[in-house]
């Protein structure tokens, strides 16, 4: 799909900018006035404790909720309340919350379903680009889903969803369920190694202390609103944020 970009360009292009938005479910306005950006070759994380909104602020963005107001531009084009299947087409990738695998398939299987939308040639091309990036997936293709462990289940939701080499992946709390050193693999490696070769990190991460050392900049939500914007070591630093994650209870992992 999308060509290969320029990857030496740290300070890149704006992919995604958000302005000023409210979405939620039903007639409940969740999350409001939400504003946030992410340029090409940034990793930024929203981080807030459980319950403040980050993971209707993706779906929001991933058009699967209701939005209120605001509006999504993504490479400069509008594309507020776009359906997923759009975004995807566009560039975007969205593993949500608790979505790993389709346990009894494959791992090659699973690949495949991620490069849906290409045609048999593409397909091949992106799963060997994915493999590349990630060999230690080449021994287990013809495993299925559910025999692995959940830090290599968790590789393989994101090689599916790089199938079709996005700009930007939205990732809800990829880490749920994995051990403090696999949670560290994950955003400190895979994340961070993604936004690094030109695919852009938007993380929602629940686990905010290893997500700020890591990402260039974030968002803190609470109750619905981003009540902090700046680059993350400085949030780290932060110590009314800290007080925010304290009360977090950080331990805690739930599914939904
Ligand atoms: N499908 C839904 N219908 C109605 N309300 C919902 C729905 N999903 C979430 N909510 C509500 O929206 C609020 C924000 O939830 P959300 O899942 O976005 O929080 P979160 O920051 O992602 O929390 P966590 O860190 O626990 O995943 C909560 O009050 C929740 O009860
Ligand atoms: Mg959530």
């Amino acid at each position: 799909m999308a060509d290969e970009g320029c990857h030496d360009d740290m300070a890149g292009e704006v992919l995604l900018e958000v302005q000023s938005l409210s979405a939620g479910y039903g007639n409940v306005e969740i999350v409001s006035g939400v504003s946030l950006k992410v340029s090409e070759g940034e990793m930024v994380a929203l981080v807030g404790p459980n319950g403040a909104g980050k993971s209707t602020v993706l779906r929001g963005l991933a058009g699967v909720i209701r939005v209120f107001d605001g509006t999504v531009k993504f490479l400069g084009k509008e594309v507020t309340r776009h359906p997923l299947e759009s975004l995807v087409r566009q560039g975007i990738g969205y593993i949500p919350q608790g979505d790993d695998t389709f346990p009894h398939l494959t791992v090659k299987e699973n690949l495949e379903m991620g490069g849906y939308l290409l045609a048999t040639n593409e397909r091949r091309q992106a799963m060997s680009h994915v493999l590349d990036r990630w060999p230690q997936l080449v021994p287990m293709l013809k495993r299925r889903a559910s025999t692995l462990s959940g830090g290599q289940q968790k590789m393989v939701a994101l090689g599916r969803a790089m199938m079709l080499r996005p700009r930007l992946i939205m990732l809800d709390e990829p880490t749920a369920g994995l051990s403090d050193e696999l949670t560290r693999m994950v955003i400190t490696d895979i994340a961070l190694g993604l936004a690094r070769a030109g695919t852009s990190v938007l993380l929602v991460e629940q686990k905010a202390r290893v997500a700020l050392e890591t990402a260039d900049r974030a968002y803190v939500l609470v109750n619905g609103r981003v009540a902090m914007d700046a680059p993350a070591t400085e949030i780290l630093a932060d110590e009314s944020m800290a007080e925010v994650f304290l009360g977090g209870r950080s331990g805690a992992e739930r599914a939904g």
